[in-house]
């Protein structure tokens, strides 16, 4: 049976897509791009805003034709909804039509028989979707798509319950894989080429197995031979303990890159979201990485438009932006979800068209921020990695550097994996431009 998966959200997604395709494949499954080929579609879905919902939404809408074409012919076929969605919404989800199996993200070991049984029971709903304290599927080597970065989940879950969020809702308890699963994964990976592994974890630098802490683990799999790069996301601040700052400092296969989510400056503001420090700490630890990692790239996350968020609480988001001088930052309007604490404690009240105006204010800044910071690399001589060739310009490639800056390049003509020294020559907000030296 052909089966198409499509995937949306974040980098667990993509890896638990990997894991999905692993565990159907013995049982006879090929993946296919032709959706008219398929037999069953998999989505996998996210669920942190309200615009994933709707992306999915219309998703399922583009396949009512299909299925009506299916069943006329009387052939088998079965739409499921996995992951964050399936989780959240469960059997809401059979209200759409095309709609008869949904699978949560703890739940993928049993899709070979749920897809059968959803077979079998000619359209009628199958779902399972109860969350583990347990998975981790570390006795799963996942389908990894060919490139030069595979991810590696080190743990899964988050214990935080950040009050806007609903990933601990949809993602279940903190959960981790021993270091030496991890690592025999990384010596596998190694040994069939890739340069880079990325640590993930919904709340990755919580990691923690009996002695072992987050810093141990990532110098260990930075000390994998043949490994060059590992990054790692997404952390929360409140685990950069001195030892992991002292470990990224100190190996050279560790990039100096931290993504570290402010998600709002003012203090009254982080307080009701649960975040568990304040802008002063924040701002302070912003100070200590980049004390311990000179070179260090730093980037965040930032939700504007918080239930109660006034202009003055706006301007410590934009005066903490200032300050702290981020490399890049991925910028949100608050989107209610069901069940968090926020949809439970606050109403929805900063109007649409405040977010709005705040939003562009908050990205015209970081533009200028980020604009800057590229452009003081003019001159510089950056270690590329060479992802591939680049899309949007001839004859161009394309790579990162180690702070994840996307470089292009006229073509060396060596092949995507490979280390590449590149003079920047040129340079806007997003993107770096060189020669290979
Ligand atoms: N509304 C807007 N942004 C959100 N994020 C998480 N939940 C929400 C929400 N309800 C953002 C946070 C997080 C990133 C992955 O998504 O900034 O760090
Ligand atoms: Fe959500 Fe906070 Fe957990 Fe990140 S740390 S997944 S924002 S609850």
């Amino acid at each position: 049976m052909n089966v198409f998966l499509e995937t949306y959200g974040c980098q667990m997604n993509e890896y638990d897509s990997e894991l999905i395709q692993a565990i159907l494949s013995p049982h006879g499954y090929k993946t296919t791009t032709v959706l008219e080929e398929a037999s069953v579609v998999l989505i996998n879905t996210c669920a942190i805003r309200e615009n994933a919902h709707r992306k999915i939404y219309g998703r399922l809408d583009d396949l009512r034709p299909v299925k009506k074409g299916k069943m006329a012919d009387g052939a088998p076929f079965v739409v499921a909804v996995l992951g964050c969605m399936a989780q959240n919404l469960k059997e809401a989800l059979f209200d759409h039509p095309v709609v008869n199996l949904v699978v949560g993200p703890d739940n993928y070991k049993s899709l070979p028989r749920l897809i059968q049984q959803a077979i079998q029971t000619t359209g009628r709903p199958v779902m399972e979707a109860y969350l583990s304290e347990y998975e981790t599927y570390s006795d799963i080597a996942p389908h990894r798509v060919a490139g030069v970065n595979a991810w590696i989940a080190v743990m899964r879950g988050c214990d935080n319950f950040c009050t806007f969020c609903v990933v601990p809702y949809t993602r279940g308890r903190e959960r981790c894989r021993s270091p030496e699963n991890i690592l025999n994964e990384a010596r596998r990976l190694a040994e069939v080429g890739y340069r880079q592994v990325t640590l993930l974890g919904q709340n990755v630098n919580s990691y923690r197995y009996e002695g072992a802490s987050f810093a141990d683990l990532i110098s260990a799999v930075a000390g994998v031979p043949g490994i060059q790069r590992v990054r790692f996301t997404s952390p929360h601040p409140k685990d950069f303990p001195e030892p992991l700052l002292a470990a990224i400092a100190a190996h050279p296969h560790i990039c100096k890159h931290i993504h570290l989510p402010a998600q709002s400056g003012s203090d009254r503001i982080l307080s009701v979201m649960n975040r568990t420090y304040t802008r002063r700490e924040y701002l302070a630890l912003v100070a200590q990485i980049r004390r311990a990692i000179p070179q260090v790239s730093i980037t965040t996350d930032m939700i504007i438009g918080f239930p109660t968020e006034t202009e003055t609480d706006f301007q410590d988001t934009y005066d903490l932006m200032q300050q702290a001088e981020f490399d890049n930052a991925f910028i949100f309007k608050y989107s209610e979800r069901e069940g968090t604490i926020a949809q439970r404690q606050y109403p929805d009240d900063v109007a649409a068209d405040i977010k709005t105006d705040r939003i562009v204010r908050l990205f015209d800044l970081q533009h200028s921020i980020s604009r800057q910071k590229n452009q003081r690399r003019v001159g510089e001589t950056l270690e590329v990695l060479i992802e591939g060739m680049a899309e949007k310009r001839p004859n161009a490639q394309v790579g990162k550097s180690d702070g994840n800056r996307t470089v292009l390049f006229p073509n060396t003509l060596l092949s995507p994996g490979t280390f590449v020294p590149i003079r920047i020559t040129d340079a806007t907000q997003n993107t770096l431009y060189g020669e290979a030296v």
